[in-house]
């Protein structure tokens, strides 16, 4: 039986053991596989893709709805937990889910689209400072580890920066220490 390529695709509820195991694995603990457990039970992943490799999951990733103070209109929109199993990291698999994954927010008219985390990782995928919008992570100030992308195709217009946004993830993440 030769190797398949790995492939990226779109979830199914016969996945969900499988990628429960492969973001347990990833961070080595059960916090970020209990989140993916509650987004799933508050229906709140708004876009998530796996990486297959003969037909075993090694590795997903979740986009699900944030919000913003003051308001912004559209489809806003967070990434995590992005998690690749030990053994198959550092092979792309886990750039390929988040490209394939962003590509799906643009097709679903995401206007912006936060991250956090490393800084040199997510610039690759034109993640940039979300203080250069004078938008900030609500929970604490994280500086350059938080990044934003801001899809202008469906014409929002621009985002003004006279007053500091606020962003908050969906209310899963309240119990991830
Ligand atoms: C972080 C993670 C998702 C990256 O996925 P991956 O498939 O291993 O990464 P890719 O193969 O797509 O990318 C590899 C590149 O990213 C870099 N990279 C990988 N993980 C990195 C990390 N944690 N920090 C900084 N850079 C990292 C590598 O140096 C490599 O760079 P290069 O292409 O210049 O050599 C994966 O390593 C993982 O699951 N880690 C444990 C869980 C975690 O920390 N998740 C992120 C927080 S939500």
């Amino acid at each position: 039986m030769g190797t398949q390529n790995p492939i990226t695709r779109n979830i199914r509820d016969a996945d969900h053991d499988g990628v429960l195991a492969v973001v347990k694995a990833a961070f080595g603990q059960d916090d970020e596989a209990a989140l993916v457990g509650r987004l799933w039970a508050a229906d709140a992943v708004t876009i998530e893709r796996l990486a297959e490799i003969d037909g075993k999951i090694v590795g997903y990733c979740a986009f699900s709805p944030i919000t913003c103070t003051p308001e912004l209109d559209g489809v806003l929109l967070g990434l995590a937990p992005v998690a690749v199993a030990p053994g198959h990291q550092r092979t792309g698999l886990g750039s390929a889910m988040i490209e394939d994954g962003l590509k799906a927010c643009r097709e679903a008219g995401a206007r912006l689209i936060a991250v956090l985390g490393d800084p040199k990782y997510y610039a690759r995928f034109g993640f940039e400072p979300a203080a250069a919008k004078n938008i900030r992570w609500a929970e604490q100030d994280a500086g350059d580890a938080f990044r934003i992308i801001i899809n202008d195709d469906n014409h929002w217009g621009d985002i003004t920066t006279d007053e500091m946004r606020l962003i908050h993830y969906h209310p899963a993440f309240d119990a991830l220490s």
